[in-house]
């Protein structure tokens, strides 16, 4: 089977005599500071809808407070503001490595992260005030809509340019993830983004009725898809055998793993809509592209899982391999149950109800979570000159707490999914409903705590994370690394 040798950690950071100029590491820095101050907002407002959820009196009347308000602000703040800042700071790393050059322009790499942070600011503003388009994950008004779209593009020109002005031939598997979450969500983002404005804060759809909710929902599985997923592939076949220092287990896998992939999830949106007014057809059609998914996601899993044979002891001692191999056991789980989920007889009982939860949050605190948190803990003291964290034992620390919290979340979930499922359709012999909403509601009141006391442990986590993040940095300080010309790395995929 063949393999890949990428460069070394110890090969990339040695300044030596054959080197020439430095990578543009600054904005990586930048980049990776920013996803662990969002995600520490993003994780807090989640802690608070889930108080709210339990004790709904928490919003104090206050409408920018108001479940509804917060709920796309928890969402676009993870996303958008976390995850997608891990993984332009991380895609900027790993391009340079892989193509052994700098970023193609580091102005506009500097333009595309102060461009996001304005896309951040501004949803954070807009959306508790109240100014949303309606659809989910695509809730920000057309001004900011227009402004990520440039942003976006501006990104696409720099990670593109950068391949382009390789000096190595081959393109690492791990960009062609990377570039295929950059090309998918812009095309997701424009076409779900055709809007008729009527003021400078109020937007309608330019589609109608079924074709506006399958167009959403084709944006909002692909973005789970190519956000949620793709990118973070990318980040899986860098720095797991980085962090393991082992080659990827089968590189012609994840080859058909990439192709695979990216043709089957285009296809899956329409399991959001089951028993809707959508064709059943076009129906079916998303339940069986979701079933054929389940081949490459776990083909996927398995390379990278894979990829710590003949090292497994790494895992004892290693907190930051934890997080990467952890995290696709969780990948695992989510894309196993997922198309279960798009079955049409499991959604009749999944859909509504807090199963849905459940799997985002396998998928989002497991997969998403972890993986972003380790790659993280790897590319941090790297930026700031230091060979590890502060603390090693803080690491080990926030793995565990977070591995609690993500169990205590998502199993209050899926009894509390199940459980709602079973009794909006239980009836009694003569056909009227055996439990009324409320008393599904009642039923449901010790998960939510369950919940919030894991989105607790969570957050806690990220804090330890910010501790140990400040202390690296204030030990250390920005070397630039430099390019070494004499590696040649991923020569031999052939
Ligand atoms: C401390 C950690 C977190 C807590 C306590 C939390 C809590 C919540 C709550 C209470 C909801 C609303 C559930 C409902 O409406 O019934 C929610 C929704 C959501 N969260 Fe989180 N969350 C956390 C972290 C994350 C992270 C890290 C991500 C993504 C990377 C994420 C992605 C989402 C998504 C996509 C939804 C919408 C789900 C849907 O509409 O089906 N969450 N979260
Ligand atoms: C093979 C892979 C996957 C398949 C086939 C799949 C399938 C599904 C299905 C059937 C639903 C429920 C739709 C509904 O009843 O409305 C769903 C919801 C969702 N899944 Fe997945 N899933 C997969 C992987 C993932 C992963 C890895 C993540 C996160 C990282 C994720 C995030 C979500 C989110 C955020 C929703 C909620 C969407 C909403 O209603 O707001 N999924 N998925």
């Amino acid at each position: 089977m063949a393999t890949i040798s990428i460069p070394t950690a110890s090969s990339a950071a040695t300044p030596s005599a054959s080197t020439a100029a430095a990578y543009d590491d600054v904005v990586v820095r930048n980049f990776s500071i920013a996803a662990v101050v969002w995600g520490v907002v993003g994780m807090l407002v989640g802690v608070f809808i889930a108080a709210q959820l339990t004790w709904p009196e928490l919003n104090f009347g206050i409408p920018w407070l108001s479940y509804g308000r917060l709920r796309p602000l928890h969402t676009n703040a993870v996303v958008f503001a976390f995850g997608g800042c891990t993984l332009m700071g991380t895609s900027y790393y790993v391009v340079q490595r892989t193509c052994q050059t700098k970023l193609f322009s580091a102005k506009l790499a500097a333009a595309h992260f102060w461009g996001y942070q304005l896309v951040i600011v501004a949803a954070a503003i807009s959306l508790p005030l109240g100014f949303t388009r309606g659809k989910e994950y695509a809730e920000l008004e057309w001004p900011i809509a227009i402004l990520l779209a440039v942003v976006w593009v501006i990104y696409a020109i720099v990670f593109f340019g950068t391949v382009g002005i390789r000096k190595v031939r081959h393109i690492y598997v791990a960009n062609w993830f990377y570039g295929s979450f950059i090309i998918a969500v812009a095309l997701l983002h424009i076409v779900n983004g055709a809007v008729i404005p009527v003021s400078l804060t109020k937007s309608y759809s330019a589609y109608a009725g079924v074709q506006d909710a399958m167009v959403q929902w084709w944006y909002g599985h692909n973005a789970v898809g190519f956000l949620l997923t793709a990118g973070f592939l990318g980040m899986m076949y860098y720095f797991i055998p980085k962090q393991a220092d082992r080659p990827i287990y089968s590189y012609r896998l994840s080859i058909v793993h990439f192709w695979a992939l990216i043709f089957t999830y285009m296809w899956a949106g329409p399991h959001h809509l089951h028993y809707t007014a959508l064709p059943d057809w076009a129906q079916s059609v998303g339940m069986v592209f979701s079933l054929v998914l389940l081949a490459p996601s776990w083909g996927g899993m398995i390379n990278g899982v894979m990829t710590l044979s003949g090292a497994w002891h790494k895992l004892r001692d290693d907190p930051i391999l934890k997080f990467l191999i952890v995290s696709l056991s969780f990948y695992g789980m989510a894309t196993f149950e997922g198309p279960m989920m798009s079955i049409k007889t499991v959604n009749s009982l999944s859909h509504y109800t807090d199963w849905n939860i459940a799997h985002v949050h396998s998928g989002a605190l497991g997969w998403v979570g972890l993986i972003s948190i380790g790659s993280l803990y790897y590319l941090i003291p790297r930026m700031f000159g230091q060979k590890q964290m502060f603390s090693v034992r803080a690491i080990d620390l926030h793995f565990w707490i977070a591995t609690i919290g993500i169990v205590l979340y998502i199993a209050a979930m899926w009894i509390a999914g199940v459980m709602q499922g079973l009794m909006w359709r239980a009836v009694n012999p003569d056909g009227t409903l055996a439990y009324s909403f409320v008393e599904g509601v009642k039923a449901t009141y010790p998960f939510y705590m369950v919940r919030l006391a894991g989105g607790l442990l969570y957050l806690g986590g990220m804090l330890v994370m910010v501790w140990n993040v400040w202390k690296t940095a204030s030990h250390g300080r920005y070397v630039p690394v430099r390019i070494p010309m004499a590696v040649v790395p991923a020569a031999a995929h052939a």
